[in-house]
């Protein structure tokens, strides 16, 4: 136990991070993801994300799927023509609906296909009822950038973020026990959205917490993009098993119902 803790004292950075609990439409058992959000999370991906970041595991054809961004098929063939596909033979050609997102197109930059199952926005108990936050980690990420914190020296690399766990840290900002001092660390992806970065087509104003939502939003939707059918499905088996449940409640008083002894027996036996 003890080795472990120091273990976990050792590992850089490691500093309470900053997360906020944004309230996403697909927030509990009977939430389903909002389709204009997804769409408005897409075009920041396309219009920003995209320049690093790869979506490799998510075909285009998803884009159309009822319970996603539910593009029509024109769109949807719109959207994949207009992405430049490797042909597997070095080159590249015009994208279809059956080809898949690009990689990453900047080498540190992870893939996004499933980063928001990757990382947890919530801690311990409060996982039960809210959920594992991946969404909510994603858009404080995007929106946690702050001015670095005076201990730090002013050509400390990287960029202060407070949402960010596993980056750098100076030394300098830990007090004598080695625990940090200001919340988060310092990430090596400079700030990709500052507010109005894109047009929304839905006329929604794009500040910073809308579009960091929006493409968490959809960063959710692409590491599980049946959750809206997960959920019905949950709920109408628990729903069936309930009845199921009554019924046969009901079924076995009925037929044990001449042999229960009345109320009257049961007392003259005491
Ligand atoms: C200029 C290139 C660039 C752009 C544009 C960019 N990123 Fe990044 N991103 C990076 C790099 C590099 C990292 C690795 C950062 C690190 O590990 O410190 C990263 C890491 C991430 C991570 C992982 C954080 C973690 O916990 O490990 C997420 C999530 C992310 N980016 C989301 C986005 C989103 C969403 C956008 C669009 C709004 C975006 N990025 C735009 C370069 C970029």
């Amino acid at each position: 136990m003890k080795r472990l803790a120091l273990a976990l004292m050792l590992l850089p950075g490691l500093a309470a991070a900053e997360v906020t609990d944004f309230s996403f439409s697909f927030d509990g058992p009977f939430g389903s993801y909002d389709r204009n959000q997804l769409q408005r999370g897409l075009q920041v991906y396309t219009q920003v994300c995209a320049n690093c970041h790869g979506l490799e595991y998510v075909a285009f054809r998803s884009l159309a799927d009822v319970g996603g961004a539910a593009l029509s098929e024109d769109q949807t063939r719109a959207y994949a023509a207009g992405v430049e596909v490797p042909d597997g033979a070095g080159g590249f050609r015009t994208g279809i609906p059956t080809d898949y997102f690009l990689q990453s197109a900047e080498e540190h930059a992870p893939d996004l296909s499933l980063m928001a199952k990757a990382r947890t926005g919530h801690a311990g108990f409060e996982r039960l009822w809210r959920g594992m936050g991946g969404a909510d980690y994603i858009a404080s990420y995007i929106a946690g950038y702050r001015e670095a914190p005076a201990c730090a020296p002013a050509d400390f690399p990287g960029f202060y973020n407070i949402a960010f766990e596993s980056g750098g840290f100076p030394p300098a900002c830990r007090d004598g026990d080695g625990n940090p001092t200001v919340p988060g660390s310092w990430t090596q992806m400079e700030p990709p959205l500052i507010g109005d970065d894109v047009t929304y087509e839905d006329g929604t104003p794009a500040t910073l917490t809308q579009e960091a939502q929006d493409i968490a939003a959809f960063l959710m939707w692409t590491a599980e993009p049946k959750q809206d059918q997960r959920k019905t499905f949950g709920l109408t088996a628990v729903g069936f098993l309930a009845v199921l449940a009554w019924l046969l409640f009901m079924v076995n008083r009925q037929i044990w119902a001449p042999y229960r002894p009345s109320r009257a027996a049961k007392d003259e036996d005491w």
